[in-house]
């Protein structure tokens, strides 16, 4: 992706989030020089890969099949006493797919916060990670709805489903733009998700301009107490 691609995807998306009054906490506005400045007081964000994530999963097209996500919390999976939650917020387009996977660990809480329908495709997995036969159950705000393997929810605005781990999962927008919360179990995306179809999880970016912010992925460019963070969650 180009990074000028980039900076509108971040523009649009301030802007919805702007118009559905969703708040960010501040280093979501930092610059890149605010973040050269930064000391070590700040290493738990990057550290728990708090922040902006885009990704197009390496399709070249972010309309037919990418993501905008902010991670809000998170911790760190191997810390006990540790956070053992996260929160993160995503922006879903009208057709704009984000591919079949499951997480080894997370158990995750997919809430549509208003806008359009968010359209969820199940499966549970097989031992070998193949898509499996068998009907699937799942719980929508206390309620269990079954579907077929591959059978579609659609969840209308306040409504959620929780996703335990090794569920299959693909979703994507219907009608109009979706702002889709998600309250999870803390997780780390390095290593937590596993694609069906291997995808590329992080954009290769292009700078063809200046970054406006710093995705997740960009902390250890800029930022000298990174460490080797890398990457986002959804
Ligand atoms: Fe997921």
């Amino acid at each position: 992706m180009k990074r000028s691609e980039i900076n509108s995807i971040l523009d649009q998306a301030i802007s919805f989030l702007d118009e559905r009054r969703f708040l960010l906490p501040p280093f979501a506005f930092w610059s890149a020089e605010d973040w050269k400045g930064r000391g070590e007081e700040c290493k738990d964000i990057p550290a728990q890969q708090l922040g902006w994530d885009i990704t197009d999963f390496g399709s070249g097209d972010f309309d037919k099949m990418g993501l905008f996500l902010f991670t809000i919390r998170n911790g760190d999976v191997e810390d006990a006493r540790g956070k053992s939650y996260a929160e993160k917020i995503l922006i879903v387009q009208p057709g704009q797919v984000t591919p079949t996977h499951f997480h080894f660990l997370k158990m995750e809480d997919i809430i549509n916060r208003g806008g359009g329908k968010l359209v969820i495709q199940l499966w549970n997995s097989t031992e070998d990670k193949g898509l499996a036969d068998s009907e699937v159950a799942v719980m929508c705000d206390g309620v269990e709805r079954r579907v077929p393997a591959g059978g579609k929810i659609v969840l209308e605005p306040g409504e959620s489903v929780t996703l335990p781990p090794f569920l299959y999962h693909a979703f994507w927008g219907e009608g109009e733009t979706v702002l889709v919360g998600e309250v999870s179990r803390v997780n780390d995306d390095r290593t937590d998700n596993y694609f069906h179809d291997p995808v590329g999880r992080f954009p290769d970016i292009e700078e063809d301009e200046a970054p406006r912010h710093l995705l997740t992925m960009d902390y250890p460019s800029y930022y000298s107490h990174a460490g080797d963070a890398t990457g986002g969650a959804y």
